[in-house]
């Protein structure tokens, strides 16, 4: 699916921030059917995730609601306040599926600033419509960590000439409902065009190049 930029942000002034945050979560993402958390899920059952890291989250809250510990990363001044007032806490509370406390970080920064002490501890990097996350995120992934990774800025495309990084499936969302699938990988990242793909291409274009073969979103796996 394709997101559009976001737009209307909902007005502070107006509104106490607590209330806000839970309105701009309902509108982005539940009101969008974007909260992801059925593929969260199917994350989880197979691949045995149980931490993520989500550069570029803006206050997509919901991997929390399945991955106990996660931390996530925006710059973004509205992100910053609504992860602010807990309300986005609040709700993973509310939707969480394990018993434990959650854990929920969030640094209001650059996620091209190293955060310390997240050197190799997660075992999934999030990467969707904010960017080349995966290249300078990459340390924070453990060895044998995942990289789900859209093509929306080229960021997908940028995974698949990493040597550090290796395609393991796509996701396809058919009928409302994500599905994993590991068919014919070698038919994904082939250029349309008799083009070369290199990092300075991609990171000059800012939104990938055209593949004859596509999928919503895709897994990598970090090479140990
Ligand atoms: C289009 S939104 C996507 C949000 C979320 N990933 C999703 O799929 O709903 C892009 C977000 O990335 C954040 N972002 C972009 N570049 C960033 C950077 N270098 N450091 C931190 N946040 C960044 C923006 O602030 C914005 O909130």
């Amino acid at each position: 699916m394709s997101l559009k930029p976001f737009t209307g942000r909902i007005r502070p002034a107006m509104t106490k921030p607590e209330n806000a945050a839970r309105q701009a979560y309902q509108k982005y993402y539940i009101g969008r059917d974007y909260e992801q958390v059925d593929l969260f899920r199917l994350l989880k059952n197979r691949y045995g995730i149980s931490s993520a890291i989500y550069p570029g989250c803006y206050i997509q809250i919901s991997p929390s609601f399945i991955f106990p510990d996660v931390a996530y990363i925006d710059s973004d001044k509205y992100a910053k306040k609504y992860f602010k007032s807990d309300s986005l806490v609040e709700i993973v509370r509310e939707r969480k599926e394990y018993p434990e406390e959650p854990k929920v970080a969030f640094h209001g920064i650059d996620y091209r600033e190293i955060i310390d002490g997240y050197q190799s501890k997660f075992d999934l990097l999030i990467s969707k419509y904010a960017g080349f996350i995966s290249e300078p995120c990459k340390p924070y992934l453990r060895a044998g960590g995942y990289l789900l990774v859209n093509n929306s800025h080229g960021d997908a495309g940028m995974a698949s000439i990493d040597p550090d990084y290796q395609f393991i499936a796509v996701v396809h969302r058919t009928k409302g409902k994500y599905r994993i699938s590991t068919a014919s990988l070698e038919a994904y990242f082939v250029p349309k065009k008799d083009i070369t793909v290199t990092r300075e291409l991609l990171l000059d274009r800012q939104k990938g190049v055209g593949y004859t073969k596509t999928a919503a979103l895709y897994l990598f796996q970090k090479v140990l």
